[in-house]
């Protein structure tokens, strides 16, 4: 049986979780690994990065973990130099990198606008930067940066940077696509709706308070029109499709996993 990402190397940004939760980055690196590919394994809290690697290894599969803020210059730079030492090549970019701020332009502090936007769009930016010249000189790759429904329809919260930061994501691959097309690389945007992670859980907690969580989460499931919320692993399997060859035809587009709820009206 052969997977297919087998002989590919995936760097994914953002790889890690709360603990032992799930998180998208950390079921999409775990799904190439299952789909055969070798993972490198990076995010900000070294040790979330390092349990993901881990999960990887106890069912058989290739990862490495590594430390870095990708929204830091010198720290990608390092993290795609030591992906290649690992592993000498890189086929896919995984850009999973989200952190969120919520207030309207009157209340959000000019330091938070700021903040997220540059992780939000600097990390993907970065990544991007520093392995598109290995992917040119190899003239293939396969970029998947991670957007959001908020980037495209309002979701009934003030998360107005946040909104803004994913629909820079959605602009920034659109433009790498077609600037890359020509040296063999693809670049995709995944585009999640309400998926049940510890940032959603968190999200919800720090607006409403914990004990509000399991209401307002059944009530985003009630208003999918496939009745519950996206898993990491819904996410996770769409990104593994656009990595792969199987997606050889597939560039600058914006694949939305949210189970119907950015057609519905009831959003
Ligand atoms: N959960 C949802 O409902 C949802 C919906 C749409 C889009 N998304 C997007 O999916 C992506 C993943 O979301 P998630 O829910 O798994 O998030 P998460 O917060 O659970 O995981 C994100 C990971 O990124 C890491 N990280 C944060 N800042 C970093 C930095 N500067 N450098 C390196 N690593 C950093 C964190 O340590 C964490 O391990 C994000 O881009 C998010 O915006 C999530």
């Amino acid at each position: 049986m052969t997977g297919p990402l087998d002989g590919k190397v995936a760097l994914v940004v953002g790889a890690g979780a709360d603990g032992d939760a799930v998180s998208i980055g950390r079921a999409t690196a775990i799904t190439f690994a299952r789909k055969g590919a070798k993972v490198f394994a990076v995010d900000i809290d070294a040790d979330s990065a390092q349990m993901t690697a881990r999960l990887i290894e106890d069912e058989g599969g290739a990862a490495q973990a590594y430390g870095a803020d990708a929204s830091d210059p010198g720290q990608m730079e390092a993290a795609v130099s030591a992906c290649l030492e690992t592993y000498d090549q890189i086929d896919i970019v995984d850009n999973n990198v989200g952190i969120m701020a919520f207030g309207n332009p009157v209340d959000l502090a000019v330091e938070d606008w700021d903040r997220v936007m540059l992780v939000n769009s600097r990390s993907h930016f970065l990544a991007c930067k520093y392995a598109l010249p290995h992917m040119v000189k190899r003239g293939a790759g396969s970029i998947v940066n991670i957007s959001s429904i908020a980037a495209i329809r309002w979701t009934g919260a003030p998360y107005h940077v946040y909104n803004a930061s994913k629909a820079a994501v959605i602009g920034f691959t659109k433009s790498l696509a077609l600037d890359y097309a020509g040296s063999g690389i693809r670049a995709n945007c995944v585009v999640p709706g309400f998926i049940d992670s510890p940032m959603m859980r968190g999200g919800i907690a720090q607006r409403h308070g914990a004990s509000e969580v399991e209401a307002i989460v059944r009530g985003r499931a009630e208003k999918c029109p496939l009745g519950r919320l996206g898993s990491p692993w819904d996410v996770a399997n769409a990104c593994a499709f656009l990595a792969s060859d199987e997606a050889a035809y597939v560039t600058a587009t914006t694949l939305i996993v949210d189970g119907g709820v950015t057609a519905s009206c009831a959003l």
